[in-house]
């Protein structure tokens, strides 16, 4: 009798065990850390996200690869360094470079995306919302690992004259469904728009579909309402007490509640890794129409922490202990391993991967040692080894930029931190202790003990990274407006194609 339970239940294990589990991505646009109750806002405006971790992991020390939006993608989907990965510039040095709907380049079918592995391993895989990977057809969601697609390639600016500037379309899996201002309206005056609500409503059809097919799923949810031009529906519209911006981020706090809810109700919720996240930090130059990065300085377009620290949480019931914190430097490129880990899928071994496998931490509360590197453009400006950060190289934006309004770091001067110019502090280093002083405000001076001793780990970690990286070639140098969304793909069924003007590439502006 004993034996045969114990063969029952060893059978039973073994098919829970064949199926490997399912996974929600929810990748914020701008939004900042200090944008969640959880992380300390003020407001507590987020009951949907605090309540997701209390029932997960926070993961307070967590970095996306970039302070921009697409690097910061790609390097997420492929595990890799933009300067491995070709999500760079080489045009001006340190630029940030992304986008927009005239570059020419984009994803290069040489870089794997997790999730066209997944879906090699049966996974059904889709994404809702802003791709940012390549506007151009071959750079697109469904030739590089998703079945689905309901969402756009580029962010939702606009409205265009469709005469020199066509507006951005909105996409179901490869064609056309509309585009932005006109079919799927964004009310620039009033901040209203629908878009939160359909890419909710998308997750939970794609998600009642995928636990009905009995298929694992991937969902990679990246709804932008928190980045310029903010919107929210009509619901949430002057609900918060931070204006525009906090309406939009109650709607998608409501939109993590309802997904979070469905997977509990389909009974997967065990069965499910779901990680909320942001691409880079909260636009600081936006001032009170962008996010709060907390303690933390600057923010979006730098390499200091405001920049690059993402308000991090896993959730797994049953697999991840509620209510739990993990210090373990993280990095947006650890889900790449993450996931094929989980799916028990053998990761490349033709190519560095930057990224870690998170199952150890997320599991078993380890915490593992390595560095974070700061990447602006072509130049790794800084790196972070346990507490200590050294800048090798300082900059927000020009004189010229910054006298004309553009202020990346509104209210936080910092004198030789916050510089005007690119300054080169390879041969001394500015040395920062992130746990005494989070806001990278009281340089360690380099006579120091604490000084020497930091840099002594940190200057090797320094020159490994030069001598063995070797560059992706740069994908983000050219622009063109031929290759604008002057007709994309299914056009014709909507009679929205527009005449695509002569070839005229040149190289991209790429100011800060
Ligand atoms: C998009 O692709 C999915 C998966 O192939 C399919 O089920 C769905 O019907 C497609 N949607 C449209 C509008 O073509
Ligand atoms: C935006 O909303 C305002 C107020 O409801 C309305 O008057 C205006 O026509 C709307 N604009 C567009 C482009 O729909
Ligand atoms: C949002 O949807 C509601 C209900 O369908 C509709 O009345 C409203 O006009 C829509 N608003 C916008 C900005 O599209
Ligand atoms: C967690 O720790 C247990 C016990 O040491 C070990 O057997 C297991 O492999 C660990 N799991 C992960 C994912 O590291
Ligand atoms: C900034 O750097 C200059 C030149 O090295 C130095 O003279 C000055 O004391 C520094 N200022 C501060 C506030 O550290
Ligand atoms: C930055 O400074 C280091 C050390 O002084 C020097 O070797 C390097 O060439 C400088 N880089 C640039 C781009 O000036």
């Amino acid at each position: 009798m004993k034996c045969i339970e114990v063969t029952i239940w060893l059978f039973l294990a073994a098919v829970v065990s064949a199926k490997p589990p399912n996974m929600v991505f929810m990748l914020m646009d701008d939004m900042g850390w200090g944008d969640l109750g959880v992380y300390g806002n003020a407001a507590k405006e987020t009951p949907n996200l605090d309540k997701m971790a209390a029932e997960g992991m926070l993961l307070p020390s967590f970095y996306s690869a970039n302070p921009l939006c697409s690097p910061s993608r790609a390097a997420m989907l492929t595990g890799r360094l933009p300067i491995r990965n070709g999500f760079y510039s080489t045009n001006a040095h340190a630029r940030n470079a992304y986008t927009p709907q005239n570059i020419v380049g984009g994803i290069p079918d040489s870089e794997i995306l997790f999730p066209e592995l997944l879906l090699q391993a049966g996974y059904a895989t889709k994404i809702i919302g802003k791709w940012h990977l390549g506007q151009q057809p071959q750079y697109h969601p469904l030739k590089h690992g998703f079945h689905e697609w309901f969402g756009s390639p580029n962010c939702h600016f606009g409205p265009y004259n469709d005469v020199t500037t066509p507006n951005i379309p909105v996409y179901r899996n490869a064609s056309m469904a509309g585009r932005y201002y006109t079919d799927f309206p964004i009310n620039r005056s009033t901040g209203e728009s629908n878009l939160t609500q359909l890419y909710i409503q998308e997750a939970v059809d794609f998600i009642h579909k995928s636990v009905g097919a009995g298929s694992p799923f991937f969902l990679y949810w990246t709804p932008d309402a928190t980045h310029d031009p903010l919107y929210a529906s009509k619901t949430f519209l002057r609900t918060s007490s931070r204006g525009l911006y906090g309406d939009a981020v109650r709607e998608l706090d409501y939109g993590v509640g309802v997904i979070l809810k469905l997977l509990t109700q389909l009974g997967v919720a065990s069965d499910t890794l779901v990680i909320f996240s942001s691409d880079n930090g909260g636009a600081t130059y936006a001032k009170e129409m962008g996010g709060s990065n907390g303690p933390f300085l600057c923010g979006k377009e730098t390499t200091f922490e405001g920049g690059m620290r993402e308000p991090t949480i896993a959730w797994w019931p049953g697999t991840v202990a509620g209510g739990t914190v993990s210090h373990q430097l993280g990095s947006m490129m650890d889900w790449f391993s993450t996931a094929l880990d989980l799916a028990e899928i053998k990761e490349p071994d033709d190519r560095i991967i930057d990224g870690m496998s998170l199952l150890p931490i997320l599991v078993n509360g380890t915490v593992t040692d390595r560095p974070v590197f700061y990447y602006r453009g072509d130049e790794l400006m800084a790196v972070r080894y346990q507490m200590y950060k050294a800048h090798y190289w300082t900059w927000t934006n020009s004189i010229d930029e910054f006298n004309h309004g553009t202020d990346f770091c509104p209210g936080e001067e910092i004198a030789n931190v916050t510089t005007h110019d690119q300054v080169n502090h390879t041969s001394q280093p500015l040395l920062f202790h992130l746990g005494r002083d989070p806001g990278e405000k009281y340089l360690i001076k380099p006579k120091t003990a604490e000084y020497i001793e930091a840099m002594k780990l940190i200057q090797p970690i320094v020159d490994e990274h030069h001598k063995t990286l070797v560059k992706g070639a740069p994908q983000l140098n050219y622009c063109d407006p031929a290759v604008m969304n002057w007709a994309p793909p299914g056009c014709e069924d909507l009679d929205q194609c527009l005449p695509v003007p002569h070839h005229d590439q040149t190289l991209c502006y790429w100011p800060h």
